[in-house]
């Protein structure tokens, strides 16, 4: 059983500090969301985390939904602890938020990947991916975008995946909810577009986070996937931060139901 979120295939490249410096600079784009109160699923590392600082550093309220405390984001941010594996606790959790927030922003982030051999592929670590991967971000999709379609404005994005596209090796269960990720927010920013609520996800390509340090140091795989990597480097969470404050901005207004790679050009290859 492996809690990884890789794309799915061969292992991740490394990033010099060179490159790393190049990724967060990148990530130049500002917007104003002073006022807006963002909720963000697994807030407490990787990706999750990058997109928490970032709506922070623009302004925002942030209230992170995860399991772990959180150390290091300061200022305007609120920490829930919550399991999202845990059905009851979503709801629970989401009303507890609505109590004390009006929520303009959800990111679905929180995600996990158990490998296994399809053939042997246990039924309850199937269900555990499901749950978090695809049931909690639809019933999170609900619970807050209900309020948002009152008011007639809100912003959701969900993560997906290069495995919202491709299939992958052992990893089946997280194939199939990354794809019904990426097909549920097509639908649902169908339903709400006119209503003032923008749905759209973002799929990351291989992100160098927290989770694959281990493969990082593998030069034989890591050299095969960068050699499929048009870019030349992995991504960094800010690369996706980047994208997930572009996507809740007024830049973004005309944009629904979008899936958007970002990836160094993986999948264009
Ligand atoms: N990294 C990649 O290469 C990559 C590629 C494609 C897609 N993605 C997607 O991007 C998202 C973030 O990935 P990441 O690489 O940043 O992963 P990560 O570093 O492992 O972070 C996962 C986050 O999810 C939270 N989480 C996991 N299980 C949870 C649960 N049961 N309840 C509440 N929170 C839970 C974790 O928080 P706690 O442990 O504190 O609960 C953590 O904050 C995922 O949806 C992943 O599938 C990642």
């Amino acid at each position: 059983m492996t809690r990884v979120h890789d794309s799915g295939e061969d292992d991740p490249g490394h990033l010099s500090p060179e490159q790393k410096g190049n990724a967060a600079m990148a990530a130049s784009f500002t917007a104003d969301l002073t006022g807006k109160t963002a909720v963000v699923t697994g807030a407490s590392s990787g990706i999750g985390h990058a997109i928490a600082e970032e709506y922070l550093r623009n302004g925002a309220t942030v209230v992170g939904l995860h399991r772990r405390p959180v150390a290091t984001h300061g200022g305007k941010y609120v920490p829930v602890a919550v399991d999202l594996g845990e059905p009851d606790q979503v709801r629970a959790a989401a009303a507890a938020v609505l109590r004390e927030h009006r929520v303009d922003i959800l990111v679905n982030n929180a995600g996990l990947n158990l490998r296994h051999p399809f053939e042997d592929f246990p039924f309850e670590d199937w269900d555990r991916v499901q749950q978090l991967n695809i049931r909690s971000v639809v019933e999170l999709t609900q619970l807050f975008g209900r309020p948002m379609l009152e008011r007639g404005a809100g912003v959701i994005v969900n993560l997906a995946s290069m495995l919202s596209f491709t299939g992958g090796f052992t990893a089946s269960a997280y194939a199939a909810s990354k794809g019904a990720v990426a097909q549920f927010t097509k639908s649902v920013a169908n339903e709400w577009a006119a209503k003032g609520v923008r749905v759209n996800a973002i799929a990351p390509g291989f992100i160098d986070t927290e989770m694959n340090v281990a493969l990082v140091a593998d030069e034989t795989r890591n050299r095969k996937i960068l050699e499929r990597i048009p870019a030349g480097r992995w991504g960094t969470a800010e690369d996706i931060a980047g994208a997930a404050l572009f996507l809740v901005s007024d830049a973004a207004r005309f944009v629904h139901g979008t899936v958007l790679p970002v990836d160094g050009g993986y999948l264009a290859r």
